[in-house]
């Protein structure tokens, strides 16, 4: 019999009234008859910040822990620390940064996530986002829901209007979801597709979507017209996008990061943005989450009053992404559970390793 603590966000009415909302505290990512009928200990919560949360309380003797990237629970240094029984952590999603991994390594706790379960969900979200940036939507939904400029004034949307097509597009990470985006903008006839990649695309994959790599940074950012971040947050890349390297794009570009927040640094953005140097910022990640009222990308405009396409974290967590990921979750728990192999593909850090090549290019990597 084990322990599993289970830290998601509160569903409350939409939960109970809608039950393939898996992800939430409510629905328990259908997890709930099963463990119970194991005699296993299951506790489910939504409180998780500091040292007096439940989720900091019931740690301590927990085997496994699940979180989502979209409430994450956060599992520092200190926290794994206090969590002596700790042995699995499971990502119900893709992305594994609110695991500290160099901590997990050091005492051997396998990190897993269900990869590939929301890839699509964020990629359509992804192509959405540029799309409302570069046709500058907002301000004309706005002129229509809020009676903005008398509500209809033409002109003031189509100054900063622009087509997709003919623009040159860049992906940062061009992994699952990198590779998908760049799929879904071929039929845009964008002017050039390009990448930033410490790993190279399979020759055919580059091959089906056209797509250049440009291996210096600088010389990227100043290539595109948009830039979409699509790589894991880890050492490498916190922090990747920051006011020195920001002036490098183009003046008029948007720059979308559905990745992670802190990948993005979040003044040199709301500067950029505010000075109309870039014409926009969009995604749907923050530096910690859920996002304070008074973050600065709540409220960051162009000098035209557009340009901001952030959302809460959801890309990913589509009723069809619930599915996958919750479904995932049980597999990852089950095999655990049992004895079983994992899918390696699911393996973020294992037995002190790097199971991945995706957080970094490290010497201790495994796959
Ligand atoms: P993936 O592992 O398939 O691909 C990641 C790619 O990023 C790899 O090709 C890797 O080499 C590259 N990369 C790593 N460090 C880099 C660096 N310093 N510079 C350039 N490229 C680098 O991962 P996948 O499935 O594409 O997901 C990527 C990230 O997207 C996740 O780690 C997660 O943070 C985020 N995500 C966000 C979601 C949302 O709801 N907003 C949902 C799912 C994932």
């Amino acid at each position: 019999m084990v322990k599993v603590l289970c830290v998601l966000y509160s569903g409350g009415k939409d939960a109970q009234e809608e039950k393939r909302l898996l992800g939430t505290i409510e629905n328990s990512l259908g997890l709930k008859d099963e463990l119970a009928k194991g005699n296993h200990t299951f506790v489910v919560t939504d409180d998780k910040e500091g040292p007096n949360s439940k989720m900091a309380k019931e740690i301590v003797d927990a085997d496994v822990v699940i979180t989502t990237p979209f409430h994450p629970g956060y599992l520092s240094k200190e926290i794994i620390a206090s969590a002596k029984n700790l042995k699995l952590c499971i990502t119900a999603g893709v992305g594994s940064d609110h695991v500290d991994l160099n901590a997990a390594n050091e005492r051997k706790i396998t990190v897993a996530e269900v990869s590939g379960s929301n890839v699509v969900s964020v990629a359509e979200h992804v192509v959405m986002t540029i799309l409302i940036l570069v046709r500058n939507y907002n301000i004309g939904h706005e002129q229509i829901s809020q009676n903005k400029n008398n509500g209809w004034l033409v002109a003031a949307i189509a100054r900063d209007a622009y087509d997709l097509e003919g623009k040159v597009v860049g992906t940062i990470g061009a992994g699952r979801i990198g590779y998908r985006v760049l799929q879904r903008m071929v039929p845009f006839n964008c002017k050039e597709l390009l990448y930033f990649d410490y790993q190279d695309l399979p020759a055919d994959a580059a091959k089906q979507v056209n797509a250049r790599r440009v291996a210096d940074l600088n010389d990227f950012l100043s290539q595109c017209d948009v830039v979409t971040v699509n790589c894991p947050l880890h050492e490498g890349t916190r922090n990747l996008i920051n006011k020195d390297n920001i002036k490098h794009m183009k003046k008029g570009a948007w720059l979308i990061n559905t990745a992670r927040g802190a990948i993005c640094n979040a003044e040199a953005v709301k500067e950029a943005v505010e000075s109309g140097h870039i014409l926009g910022y969009g995604g749907d990640v923050w530096n910690h989450q859920p996002a304070p009222a008074d973050h600065p990308w709540r409220t960051m405009y162009n000098p035209h009053g557009g340009g901001n396409a952030m959302v809460p974290h959801y890309s990913g967590t589509t009723l069809d992404a619930q599915k996958r990921y919750a479904d995932g979750t049980r597999e990852i728990l089950n095999n655990w559970l049992n004895n079983k192999p994992q899918n390696p593909a699911n393996l973020i850090v294992e037995n002190g390793e790097y199971a991945t090549k995706a957080y970094g290019q490290r010497k201790t990597t495994v796959a």
